[in-house]
């Protein structure tokens, strides 16, 4: 049986860095259990399409070329654009009405290429958010940190709202206030806290927002202003790709800067390896015991529901 009897949630997912795909490159993606390709047109949009060529099956991640903003097969160069028909094919009078391969909707924004992700190929429900600090010299470009953990989206969004593991897992101070309110795709937590900086703790707020699931901010003000980026993008229904970006506003001195952005880091780093052995290893509970200090795990939950549309790995067992 699944340990997450969940499925894959429909949502607005990360699945490179924008500058990781050059104009005329082609990637070979593997995300909610599909096969896919990223390729980057001439004119310098990005682009994902089913892998598997309807021709006989080639995989166009391996080995597709660019041709102006379309993608080539390896195998028998048919061409496919953006919005997956096929537009040439070299050796043939007509081109079937049946050539096309599934388009996924992409968005581009702040240094991030992010796919839309539904079950039933609904259209996307909402904008992908700009991120301002990524556009603002005040901020230090983002670090990036990686990693493929084995569990479930959901599971990593309980983790920002689970007060009470801050305290015993991560040795970090009572959260005092927490202000927690939903609209629509938006989760927006408000948190006072004491904020560790290279000078010691200092009282800090922590501003979180998840636009759906997989893509969020939480931003950390006190005496220095730090940012994080975290996106969660499903691999299938048991593993997640995290990729983290990292920013902090500058201070007047930039060897401060970088011991803070260091420390800052350091911390961020230091939480997450916390957290992963207890996520590779732990079940999700549907009915979980919670009590009255846990925070607001259950309305998260119930935020949550509106990103599935089919039914769990485990339903059919229970
Ligand atoms: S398999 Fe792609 S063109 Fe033949
Ligand atoms: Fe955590």
């Amino acid at each position: 049986m699944s340990r997450f009897p969940l499925p894959i949630p429909n949502s607005w997912f990360q699945v490179a860095f924008s500058d990781e795909l050059d104009v005329g490159e082609v990637k070979p993606l593997h995300y909610f259990g599909e096969e896919l390709v990223l390729f980057r047109g001439e004119d310098g949009e990005a682009r994902v399409l089913d892998a598997y060529c309807p021709h006989l099956g080639a995989h166009l991640g391996r080995g597709g070329t660019v041709v102006r903003d379309s993608i080539r097969c390896p195998f028998h160069a048919w061409r496919f654009d953006g919005t997956g028909a096929c537009v040439e094919i070299p050796y043939a009078r007509k081109i079937p009405p049946k050539a096309r391969v599934r388009a996924w909707p992409v968005c581009e924004k702040a240094g991030f290429v992010m796919v839309w992700r539904h079950a039933e190929g609904a259209p996307p429900r909402w904008e992908v958010p700009d991120v301002p600090e990524y556009h603002d010299a005040a901020w230090t470009p983002f670090e990036r940190r990686e990693w493929v953990v084995r569990s479930h989206n959901q599971e990593l969004a309980e983790n920002t709202v689970d007060q009470a593991h801050f305290r015993y897992l991560h040795g970090t101070n009572t959260v005092a206030e927490t202000e927690y309110r939903t609209e629509g795709h938006l989760l927006h937590v408000i948190s006072k806290s004491k904020v560790a900086t290279p000078a010691g703790e200092a009282d800090g707020v922590i501003d979180i927002r998840a636009h759906g699931f997989g893509f969020g901010m939480t931003r950390f003000k006190g005496v220095v202003e730090t940012l994080v980026v975290t996106s969660g993008t499903p691999i299938d229904a048991e593993r997640v790709h995290m990729r983290l970006s990292l920013a902090v506003r500058r201070l007047a001195d930039s060897d401060a800067t970088r011991g803070v952005g260091r420390a800052f880091i350091a911390e961020i780093e230091r939480q997450f390896e916390q957290d992963i052995p207890i996520w590779e290893n732990k079940i999700h509970l549907e009915r979980p015991l919670l009590c009255d200090g846990d925070g607001p795990i259950g309305q998260l939950r119930k935020w949550a529901r509106q990103f599935y549309s089919e039914p769990g790995a485990g339903e059919a067992t229970r």
